[in-house]
């Protein structure tokens, strides 16, 4: 099982330090740290498993703002995220721009996360299955790609889908593409172990709940409980 912790635009060098210094991943469980661009370095030395939060098509070239897979690899990161809602949403990602990071990325040997999940409006439409269809289309089969599904309406707003609701997302997702499924969206330690007990679960990525050590290691080891 992965559990990955998206810490967003939160933790500088020294937060991410103190916290790889107080977090220890449980056995049997992957557990994964996203930090921001500038606190990859800090993650890494710390001897954590490093992912970015994003990652450019290019290798290099006139993108401002923009870092490219051979540089988080020169940092010792290990993989990337692609296509989290909030870059769909705040950001003008679409799913062609969400599909060149991750192939780019997966090409230059990094693992990826793609993201993928409904609006709320979507899911009261019928539309979710639809929606992930188009999401899931763009995205290459890969041995290090890896999906999450987060379904947007339960992201950062304490609304978790429920167990089942998770699991027939998840078998969809696999019934389009090979890949282990996360699950995100309010994961918490109070709501890990249902999550993670459902079949097609394979995972988290963990938001708000990760960036606390305590809170990051009590789903790890709800992680590590199921599947052991
Ligand atoms: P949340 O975020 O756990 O705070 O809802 C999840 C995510 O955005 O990946």
């Amino acid at each position: 099982m992965l559990i990955a912790g998206n810490w967003k635009m939160f933790k500088g060098p020294a937060e991410t330090a103190a916290f790889c210094a107080a977090f220890e991943a449980p056995a049997g469980v992957e557990a994964v740290l996203c930090p921001p661009y500038v606190s990859l370095s800090a993650a890494v030395a710390a001897g954590a498993t490093v992912f970015a939060q994003n990652v450019h098509w290019a290798a290099d070239g006139a993108y401002t703002g923009e870092i490219s897979a051979p540089m988080l690899q020169e940092l010792g990161v290990h993989g990337a995220i692609a296509g989290h809602s909030e870059r769909r949403r705040y950001f003008c990602e679409t799913d062609d721009t969400v599909a060149r990071r991750a192939a780019a990325a997966l090409e230059a040997g990094l693992r990826v996360i793609a993201c993928v999940g409904e609006l709320e409006e979507e899911r009261e439409r019928g539309e979710t299955e639809a929606v992930l269809a188009r999401q899931v289309a763009v995205l290459e089969p890969h041995p290090a790609l890896v999906i999450a599904y987060e379904p947007v309406w339960a992201i950062g707003t304490g609304r978790t889908a429920t167990p089942e609701l998770a699991q027939e997302a998840h078998a969809f997702v696999k019934s389009l593409l090979d890949a282990p499924v996360l699950y995100g969206g309010s994961v918490k330690p109070e709501n890990a172990a249902e999550l993670l007990a459902q079949p097609d679960v394979d995972g988290a990525l963990v938001g708000g709940a990760s960036l606390d050590p305590d809170s990051f290691a009590a789903i790890c080891l709800a992680a590590a409980a199921i599947r052991s």
